[in-house]
């Protein structure tokens, strides 16, 4: 029953909330899906695979998630924040290592006004490259500015879509206005970045599947999906930790469901399991986002425990994960991998 429900989705793309369901309580047919989703992924998006180098430029966030190390509260933590000129030098190395997309992360931080945003996007899109900001929630005039300065991608993970379960995990944010950054970022022409945690605590299998659901009902163009990993530094630090296995099911599905998006090999895998970017990106995954933040920055960017890379520098990240991928005979792509919406109905 349940290895036909692979057949179905690998055809049609499409699969209810039940089947969903049924997919992921069921652990017999992994190997199946994994397989099916790596097909898909194949007939889709080919062998290259993305890189995307991502700049934490400042751990200084107004807002309390209780999953999250860089949270108000956490006064455990040492905070940063690059300077616009220091985010552009690190910029212009990244390009130099090749990269032809740089991810600017940060928490919600107030001190990059619009206008230092602007300087900083518009002097990024001289260097030729696509610009990808993950800045949290903004409002629509702020998004448009961005976006007039050169933005080309957003990413804003609707980390679960239990709305209760969001407002109790997220103090003070709303799962509505969450929705309305969403909807903003695609009414301005963003690709746009969504995804989940897997794993919070009180999160349903049905929720999962309803998360599946929403990626494909919003059109989403990139879905980037992790384990949760509980932070001593939080409020959270005795919860269990989210499963690698059922981070990748989710994964698998999403590949199934919406064939033609770009999907991550997240970091967060790759803490819970040493393979775990090769093996997401050998289960539907086609892009994988190195840090290029220098120095103590990274151990400073603390989101979780455990964070791969942290004592690296961005030009060893470039080699090994380029040594990785062709490994498993894949390519690193020399295009910008913006998505391309492909016909998937044949
Ligand atoms: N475990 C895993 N991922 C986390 N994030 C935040 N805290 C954690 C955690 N404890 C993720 C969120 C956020 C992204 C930048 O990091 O999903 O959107
Ligand atoms: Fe950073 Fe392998 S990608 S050390």
């Amino acid at each position: 029953m349940t290895l036909q429900l692979i057949k179905k989705a690998e055809e049609k793309h499409s699969l209810t909330k039940e089947e969903l369901v049924l997919l992921l309580q069921d652990n017999s047919i992994n190997e199946e899906l994994f397989s099916a989703a790596d097909r898909v992924r194949k007939k889709y998006m080919g062998d290259e695979v993305h890189l995307r180098g991502i700049i934490e430029f400042s751990n200084k966030c107004k807002q309390d998630c209780l999953y999250c190390g860089l949270r108000a509260s956490n006064k455990n933590i040492e905070r940063y924040r690059l300077m616009p000129d220091e985010i552009i030098d690190l910029a212009k190395k990244a390009v130099g290592y090749g990269y032809k997309t740089v991810v600017m992360q940060s928490g919600e931080d107030a001190y990059y006004t619009v206008e230092r945003l602007q300087y900083i996007i518009s002097t990024l899109k001289e260097f030729g490259i696509a610009v990808t900001l993950s800045l949290g929630e903004k409002t629509f005039e702020e998004y448009k500015a961005y976006k007039e300065a050169g933005a080309d991608r957003y990413l804003l993970r609707i980390e679960t879509t239990d709305k209760e379960l969001y407002e109790q995990l997220d103090p003070g944010m709303f799962h509505e206005d969450r929705k309305r950054c969403l909807r903003d970022l695609k009414t301005l022409g963003y690709e746009v970045g969504t995804g989940s945690l897997v794993g919070l605590p009180g999160q349903t299998i049905e929720s999962l599947a309803d998360d599946i659901l929403f990626f494909k009902e919003i059109d989403a163009d990139m879905i980037g999906l992790g384990p949760f990993i509980p932070n001593d530094d939080t409020p959270l630090k005795g919860a269990a930790s989210g499963d690698f296995t059922m981070s990748l099911k989710v994964m698998a599905l999403v590949r199934l469901l919406l064939p033609d998006v770009n999907i991550p090999a997240t970091t967060a895998m790759e803490t819970l399991n040493k393979q775990g970017r090769i093996i997401a990106l050998q289960s539907g995954a086609n892009i994988v986002m190195p840090n290029v933040t220098e120095g103590d920055y990274r151990k400073m960017y603390a989101l979780y425990p455990g964070k791969i890379c942290v004592n690296d520098t961005p030009g060893h990240c470039v080699q090994c994960i380029t040594g990785k991928i062709k490994s498993i005979g894949r390519t690193v792509s020399k295009s910008k991998g913006s998505r391309t919406k492909k016909n998937t109905s044949e």
